[in-house]
């Protein structure tokens, strides 16, 4: 079984004498890992001889209102699907103190790119993720991390963040992995209910609607908005938002290009789910 480590002091140790090697890869997750996560995993085994996977559960980037009590765990499960992605060791701290100690105070603070989106519906969240990354970063000294694009947003703020600290790890963002009916693969996909799940498939039905409409010639903005946020309602979500903005600064488009990216966010019940694409692919 892949080897696990369950202290910062371990963790730090082991990627420096993995370092020894060659160049080494981060995968930071927080378990209840699925094929995305493996194809990450698979991807950093393409890029280094060793490749360190961190499963923590963060409990910065939850609000007091959100799912971290519930958050979904599987050690067992996760350290099965590690070993068959390739990972050489994981970091599952023991204890949340492992990375936040007793006193800690220092928080790490997004810029611009964290305000629309999901940082505007989750104040804090892209705070807490920048933090304990940064953290997983300093330990690691990893030569490259890698993210997955259903969190759009999260990895350019991330990918700033290491830029703008010059913290010495390469951001690497990987395709978002889908099940068959197009449903972004999410380890809050186990929240929905046999009766949800196939409502869940709205997110990707509104995303090849739009590029259709796309496609057709429309560049309006909010009719194509519009058509997005009348998908998901139609089948019974809550939506949270349907934007499209540019991949870059993540700022509304005027007129789109094939180069624009979708963001959706909705509710099912209470499952709140997220998916976004470029209206050209
Ligand atoms: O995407 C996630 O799973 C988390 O936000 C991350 C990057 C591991 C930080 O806790």
């Amino acid at each position: 079984m892949v080897p696990v480590v369950r202290a910062s002091r371990d963790f730090r140790r082991a990627c420096q004498e993995a370092r020894v090697d060659g160049p080494l890869a981060l995968v930071p997750t927080m378990g209840f890992l699925h094929d995305g996560h493996g194809s990450l995993i698979r991807a950093g085994r393409n890029l280094a001889p060793t490749v360190a996977v961190t499963i923590f559960v963060n409990p910065t980037q939850f609000a007091p209102n959100e799912d971290l009590s519930r958050y979904p765990r599987d050690l067992e499960g996760d350290l099965r699907r590690c070993e068959e992605a390739g990972a050489s060791f994981v970091f599952a701290p023991g204890s949340p103190s492992e990375i936040y100690a007793p006193g800690f105070q220092t928080f790490v603070e997004p810029g611009p790119l964290a305000a629309p989106l999901c940082g505007g519906r989750r104040p804090g969240h892209f705070r807490g993720v920048c933090t304990v990354v940064a953290k997983l970063f300093a330990l690691s000294r990893a030569d490259v991390a890698l993210f997955g694009e259903k969190d759009y947003q999260q990895f350019l703020i991330i990918r700033r963040m290491a830029a703008d600290l010059d913290l010495g790890t390469e951001v690497i963002g990987r395709p978002i992995v889908r099940e068959p009916d197009g449903l972004a693969r999410s380890s809050r996909n186990a929240y929905l209910s046999p009766e949800e799940r196939p409502r869940a498939t709205a997110l990707w039905k509104s995303i090849l609607s739009v590029r259709e409409r796309f496609r057709s010639g429309e560049r309006d903005p909010a009719a194509l908005e519009a058509l997005a946020r009348d998908t998901l309602a139609r089948a019974g979500l809550r939506v949270d938002y349907a934007e499209l903005r540019d991949p870059n600064e993540l700022q509304p488009v005027a007129s789109p290009d094939p180069s624009t990216r979708l963001f959706l966010a909705a509710f099912l019940g209470k499952t709140r789910l997220i998916d976004n694409a470029a209206l050209g692919e």
